[in-house]
């Protein structure tokens, strides 16, 4: 069972104007499909406040996968993918591709996501969209595989031949 430590970037969430219903909708995915939910923070979209606080969870061992949600628009205040790219150390792209793909095929919008996703030490992060059927829909679909990436990372598992 990994460990997942969830990170909602709203400026309206994390001052209590809005209800948070994207961090719901991650902690319920990824419950139900076996993980354990360690850390949960609700940001403002803070470039720096966003990667201070990824850096320590990566850097202190706290899990295995950080799965942010919201600021991967256009909005000028959205800045969860430059926050996610300054701190990992290597690139994941094949995840948001993934992501786009299958969102495509439900909204043109999603070739308005901007979302990252990358690896820094033994942790896995991801950026979802920022409501909360988006981020079922790209979680559903990644999280089979994000799995096999995590056995991979950790040395759980050292081929891909399966
Ligand atoms: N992906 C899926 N699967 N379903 C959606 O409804 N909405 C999109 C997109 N990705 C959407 C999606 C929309 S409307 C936008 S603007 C971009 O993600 C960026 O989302 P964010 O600004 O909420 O992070």
């Amino acid at each position: 069972m990994y460990n997942v430590a969830v990170i909602v970037a709203s400026d309206s969430c994390a001052t209590n104007k809005r209800q948070d219903g994207s961090g719901v909708a991650i902690r319920e995915t990824v419950e139900n499909a076996g993980y354990h939910v360690v850390s949960y923070q609700i940001l403002p979209d803070d470039r720096q406040q966003l990667a201070n606080a990824m850096a320590e969870i990566c850097d202190q061992h706290q899990a295995e996968l950080i799965l942010t949600t919201g600021g991967t628009g256009f909005s000028p205040r959205d800045v969860t993918p430059e926050a996610t790219l300054d701190i990992v150390e290597r690139l994941a792209p094949g995840i948001p591709e993934a992501m786009r793909q299958l969102s495509l095929s439900i909204t043109p919008r999603a070739m308005l996501s901007r979302a990252a996703a990358g690896l820094r030490k033994s942790t896995l992060i991801v950026n979802l969209p920022g409501s909360p059927k988006a981020v079922k829909e790209c979680l559903e679909f990644i999280l089979p595989a994000v799995g096999h990436g995590l056995d991979i990372l950790t040395g759980a598992s050292q081929n891909c031949a399966r």
